[in-house]
């Protein structure tokens, strides 16, 4: 708070300290008349304009060049990745408990609806083995080859249509992600492996787990409309002693240049996701043979070292 003597100094300097914003004697504000101010504004507002005039030219011409169907920057074609239907690499369920698999059974089966017979009747009946080229064709949409979900057989979710969950072996579906113009040499598969000690039975739709050459090259999302990747099931046969066990699997492209051993992403060519299945836990071998000769009316249960196991005290009937 100012004093009655700082006063008179203090006026002078607010007066000042004012002028320099708004003076009265010469009309300036901030220094600058207003036809100043005008000047300034209005070279702004033409250089800006001009800017923005510069930007949309340069940004027409370009797009000009564009074409919708075909990309045209393509330097080095890349390697596609490997992706799991469902869309999860920690698959856990309870094989007795509908409600923790039907969200699998979901989206596999929503997954599918493109590959339906009514849909895939519209595509091309191709020629296996060899690729689908149609680069000299004038149309500018190009046909895609026939994948139904029916070449998926017992994962297709047509005559099981839980894809396994329910009796425990589930399938998984593998896709290669498209990239536009990759043509894989060699006869591309797709192998899968447990890694565990004894070797867990899948079982490959398409036979041998075959990724056909027909459904390359890709030609993008506006040229190839009606393109589905190929697919490929895997049905995970595991048994008794698989359950209740998390396992790892790991899915690999083989047969072909491309490539799935890159050291920085380890989703090139392949993929690695878990997955346990739950089952009713097993009886515990020492609790059946007690429960089968303990009277235990007579002998109380024994108190066993608790292993997640409830010993029943009842007889057998
Ligand atoms: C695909 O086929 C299944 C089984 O035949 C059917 O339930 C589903 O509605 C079909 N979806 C489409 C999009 O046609
Ligand atoms: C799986 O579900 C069954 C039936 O509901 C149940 O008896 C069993 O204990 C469950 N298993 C596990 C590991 O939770
Ligand atoms: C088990 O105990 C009950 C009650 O003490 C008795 O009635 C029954 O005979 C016993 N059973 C055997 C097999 O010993």
């Amino acid at each position: 708070m100012a004093t009655t003597e700082d006063k008179p100094a203090t006026k002078e300097k607010t007066s000042s300290w004012k002028d320099s914003i708004y003076n009265p004697r010469t009309g300036e504000l901030l220094g600058r008349t207003a036809s100043s101010w005008g000047l300034i504004l209005l070279f702004y507002l033409v250089f800006y304009a001009f800017l923005a005039g510069m930007f949309a030219l340069t940004m027409w011409v370009m797009l000009l060049t564009l074409d919708d169907y075909v990309p045209k920057y393509r330097d080095r074609v890349p390697n596609p990745g490997l992706v799991i239907r469902p869309n999860s690499l920690d698959i856990a369920f309870n094989k007795s408990e509908p409600l923790q698999y039907s969200g699998y059974v979901k989206h596999l089966e929503s997954f599918l609806e493109r590959y339906n017979e009514t849909e895939q009747e519209k595509n091309e009946e191709c020629i296996q083995g060899e690729h689908f080229l149609q680069d000299d064709t004038e149309e500018m949409t190009k046909k895609a080859c026939r994948f139904k979900r029916s070449f998926l057989s017992l994962c297709s979710g047509l005559s099981d249509t839980n894809f396994g969950y329910s009796e425990g072996k589930p399938c998984v579906l593998l896709k290669m992600n498209r990239i536009i113009g990759l043509k894989p040499r060699g006869k591309p598969y797709i192998s899968c492996a447990i890694k565990k000690d004894d070797p867990v039975q899948m079982h490959y739709f398409p036979r041998e787990g075959l990724i056909d050459q027909m459904y390359f090259p890709y030609y993008g999302k506006k040229a190839h409309e009606s393109y589905v990747q190929p697919l490929v099931a895997v049905k995970l046969l595991l048994n008794k002693e698989d359950y209740n066990k998390e396992l790892t699997v790991e899915c690999k492209v083989e047969g072909s240049d491309l490539n799935n051993n890159d050291e920085r992403d380890k989703f090139l060519g392949r993929v690695i996701f878990r997955i346990k299945v739950s089952d009713q836990l097993p009886a515990h071998p020492e609790a059946a043979a007690l429960l089968f000769t303990v009277n235990s009316s007579v002998y109380p249960a024994p108190a066993l070292p608790s292993r997640g196991y409830t010993v029943s005290t009842s007889s057998p009937s």
